[in-house]
């Protein structure tokens, strides 16, 4: 069972990341950081960027956690790409029941990848990995879907600069 985590004491943290950073990648970051720091159940959370050149292709942003050797993921490939074609959140509890999925390391058990948008138009994706099976929790995708809210004038910033 993942912990019980006081998500309203983290998002005041993650709020205060927009007056204290301005730059769009350092304050993405910082969310991730904050986010592997206080989430103990969070093991590795990471930013994906939709590619404005090739827009069917997501490239790695700001990570916090192990090296990923999926740096960029075309849509529909993986947990990650089918949230992007789909345009929708998936959680999977337990990554082994999934045949679409692009494994990162043997620890990570549950993933959770919400899209980030900007009124229609698809921006990233927010993807966090689990070493606990079956991680993620309602409360935890109504917190991240605040988050991806917040992070999504970040991420229109960053991906000006692809
Ligand atoms: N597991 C993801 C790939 C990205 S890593 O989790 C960082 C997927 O299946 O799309």
């Amino acid at each position: 069972m993942p912990e019980v985590c006081n998500f309203e004491e983290i998002f005041s943290k993650i709020l205060a990341v927009r007056s204290k950073i301005s730059v769009a990648r350092a304050a993405l970051q910082e969310i991730c950081r904050i986010l592997v720091d206080r989430v103990p159940h969070y093991n590795w959370v990471g930013f994906y960027l939709v590619d404005s050149k090739r827009s069917k292709e997501l490239i790695l942003g700001p990570f916090e956690g192990a090296p990923t050797e999926h740096v960029r993921i075309p849509f529909g490939a993986g947990i990650c790409g089918q949230a992007a074609e789909k345009r929708k959140i998936f959680v999977v509890p337990d990554v082994e029941r999934e045949s679409n999925y692009l494994a990162c390391s043997p620890d990570v058990k549950s993933e959770i990848v919400l899209p980030i948008f900007k009124g229609e138009r698809l921006l990233g994706e927010l993807d966090i990995d689990s070493h606990t099976t079956a991680a993620f929790t309602p409360a935890d995708q109504a917190f991240l879907q605040e988050i991806c809210q917040l992070s999504a004038e970040w991420l229109e910033q960053l991906n000006e600069l692809i």
